[in-house]
C-alpha cells in the first residue's frame, strides 16, 4: 500500500486527475474502472478540462463502473448512470459504447451480474479501478461482512449506507435498499487500484484501514493485499492515523 497525503480535496482531486491521466496517456487501449460519490467528482472535473484542452483523449477507453442502485431509471437524477453521464462521460470524446454501469433495472438481477462480470473479463479485466471508501469501510458497495470472494452481486444496503447518501436524494425515502456492486474479489483482479479519501468524515475509516487487520468485517481492508494499491488522502483524512 503506497499512501500519498495531501492537503485538502483540491489536492486530492489534482493527483488523482494526474495519476488516471498519465494512465491513459501510457497506454493505447485502456480498461478503466470508475466511482461515483462526491469524492471523485474534482478529478472528473479536470479530466474534463483536460480533455477540452486536448491535453488527453478517451477515444481508446472502455470503462466499468462499480456499482448501481437496483430500481431507479436512467433519467432519475440520483441513478449513478444519471451521474457519470452528467459529472463525466456527457463532457468527453469517449465512445458511449464503451461505457459499461450495472443495469439496476433488469429483470432477470442474477443474470445482469453474471453478463457484467463477462463484460469485464472479455474486456480483458480492469487496468486501473478509481475507488471511494465509505464510513463503515465499504468499497463500491460491498458492505461490512461481504466476502472476499465475491464477484458481482446484488446487496442489500445497510441503514447507515442510505442515511449518509440520503444526501444525494430530494427525499431520504428515496434512497433505494438495494443495489448492484462489482464484489470485492472483482476489484482485486484489477491491475491496479486508486482510492481516494477526503475530509475528517473518513478519518475513523482510514485509522481502520491503515492501522487495522485485515478482515471482512471491513471491507476496505481486502484492498492491503493487493500488489499496486495506492491511496491518495487529505491531512482530515489521515488525522487519527498513528
Ligand atoms: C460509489 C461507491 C462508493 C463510494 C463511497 C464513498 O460508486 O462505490 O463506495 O465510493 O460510498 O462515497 P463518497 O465519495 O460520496 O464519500
Amino acid at each position: 500500500m503506497k499512501i500519498i497525503e495531501v492537503d485538502n480535496y483540491e489536492q486530492m482531486s489534482l493527483e488523482a486527475a494526474e495519476l488516471i491521466a498519465n494512465r491513459l496517456n501510457e497506454h493505447n487501449e485502456f480498461v478503466l474502472g470508475l466511482a461515483t460519490g462526491g469524492t471523485p467528482e474534482g478529478a472528473y472535473h479536470l479530466l474534463i478540462e483536460w480533455n477540452k484542452q486536448r491535453k488527453l483523449s478517451f477515444k481508446h477507453v472502455t470503462t466499468f463502473n462499480l456499482d448501481e442502485y437496483i430500481g431507479l431509471d436512467r433519467e432519475h437524477e440520483s441513478s449513478y448512470y444519471y451521474f457519470m453521464m452528467n459529472k463525466l462521460f456527457n463532457h468527453i470524446d469517449i465512445n458511449k459504447d464503451k461505457i459499461h454501469i450495472p443495469n439496476g433495472l433488469a429483470m432477470n438481477l442474477a443474470e445482469e451480474c453474471a453478463r457484467y462480470e463477462e463484460a469485464i473479463a472479455s474486456a480483458g479485466g480492469i487496468d486501473l479501478q478509481v475507488l471511494g471508501i465509505g464510513q463503515n469501510g465499504h468499497i463500491a458497495f460491498n458492505e461490512p461482512g461481504t466476502s472476499f470472494d465475491s464477484k458481482t452481486h446484488v446487496i442489500e444496503l445497510t441503514p447507515s449506507t442510505r442515511e449518509v447518501n440520503a444526501r444525494f436524494f430530494n427525499d431520504p425515502k428515496e434512497v433505494p435498499t438495494k443495489a448492484i456492486t462489482m464484489g470485492i474479489e472483482s476489484i482485486m483482479s484489477s491491475g491496479e487500484l486508486l482510492l481516494l479519501v477526503s475530509g475528517k468524515e473518513k478519518a475513523d475509516a482510514m485509522k481502520r484501514l491503515i492501522d487495522g487487520n485485515i478482515s471482512e468485517d471491513f471491507p476496505a481492508s481486502a484492498l492491503k493485499q493487493h500488489p499496486s494499491f495506492t491511496v491518495i488522502a487529505d491531512r482530515e483524512a489521515l488525522s487519527k492515523v498513528k
